[in-house]
């Protein structure tokens, strides 16, 4: 069991609680506004490396660097001025910027696998504050069981991971609820490694470019969580459906009713309005509780392609492909 301390209750303890933890080296869940994260001391590889034992993670994909503010991400890393618009824009925010890391800096080759170039995000709330508290970058990967579903809330991360971590900040369910978008510049060019909680028309409109996409999913080394099986549930998960099966469980989008709705073993509507920032707040929590269900297998409504749709489909695919 973690020790789990709700930030809105008693912030400075758990400031305190948190610094303590990961001063000692250790890997400890905190909030952000994308989904929970595992966090340790990006400059101590005795930390970095609990991270990756707690997930099962395998060490050749590198882990996100959070950092308090642009000003701290500069000493890490060389911006270019489409990465530094897009940092000035969208800091504290739900995005990671691929970028070349400085020499000499004190982030540990373990956090980044060894590439010479790292991802950075600021995220938004508490632990912006707790990262400022502690001085130094924390590296953080989604706290959940390496291709298991991501955790929005605390209660996730304890059901998951809470035997083998000291410690939880709770602040409440994650308000985006999928990970950050990824992007990297690249000789002149801006290229999404990870569909994300920002939509990339709104990237798009600050960096005054196209996002390229990758044809086929990214090279292992570009964005490893991209591949295929992630984000699994326990289930067999089926997409797009126009009927559902006799005993499935399902999850809908928007306001229309399925045929077969009726004989599902359980339904959850991730938006019946049909809004897609709803969707996405939703839709790691609502697969947990499909999954709980005992249903042999999730089918979800098709989901519009557009905006945080790009996100939910491109986990939705990774959740539904065959597994190893
Ligand atoms: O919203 C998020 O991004 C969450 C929260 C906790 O910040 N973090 C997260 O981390 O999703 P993780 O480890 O589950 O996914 C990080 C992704 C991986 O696909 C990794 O390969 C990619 O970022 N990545 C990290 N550093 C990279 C680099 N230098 N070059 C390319 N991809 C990188
Ligand atoms: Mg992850």
């Amino acid at each position: 069991m973690a020790r789990i301390i709700d930030i809105k209750a008693d912030k400075r303890t758990a400031l305190e609680a948190g610094c303590a933890a990961l001063a000692e080296g250790l890997a400890i869940a905190i909030p952000t506004e994308t989904v929970y994260g595992l966090a340790a001391d990006a400059t101590n590889p005795a930390a970095i490396t609990r991270i990756y034992e707690t997930k099962g993670r395998p060490r050749f994909n590198p882990l996100i660097c959070h950092m308090a503010d642009l000003a701290m991400a500069e000493n890490y890393a060389e911006f270019d001025p489409i990465s530094r618009a897009l940092a000035e824009a969208f800091w504290p925010g739900p995005l990671t910027l691929v970028l070349p890391l400085k020499s000499g800096t004190a982030i540990h080759a373990l956090a980044t696998a060894g590439l010479d170039s790292v991802g950075i995000r600021t995220p938004k709330g508490f632990t912006g504050e707790l990262i400022r508290a502690f001085g130094r970058p924390l590296a953080a990967p989604s706290a959940n069981t390496s291709g298991k579903v991501s955790a929005t809330s605390a209660d996730h991360v304890e059901a998951d991971l809470g035997g083998k971590i000291p410690l939880i900040l709770d602040a409440g369910a994650s308000a985006v609820g999928v990970e950050s978008t990824i992007v990297k510049v690249e000789n002149g060019e801006l290229r999404l490694l990870r569909p994300g909680g920002l939509p990339a028309k709104d990237i798009e409109r600050v960096a005054g470019k196209r996002l390229l996409r990758s044809k086929k999913a990214a090279a292992p080394i570009e964005a490893p969580g991209m591949l295929a099986s992630h984000y699994a549930p326990g289930a067999a998960v089926r997409l797009d459906v126009t009927d559902l099966r006799p005993g499935e469980a399902l999850i809908a989008f928007g306001p229309e009713k399925l045929p077969g709705a009726e004989h599902a073993a359980i339904t959850l509507n991730l938006s019946p309005r049909g809004d897609l920032a709803e969707a996405a707040a939703n839709l790691f929590d609502y697969m947990k509780k499909a999954d709980a269900s005992g249903a042999a297998t999730i089918a979800f409504s098709p989901i519009p392609d557009e905006g945080l749709g790009e996100a939910i489909n491109d986990r939705l695919r990774r959740a539904a492909a065959p597994r190893e």
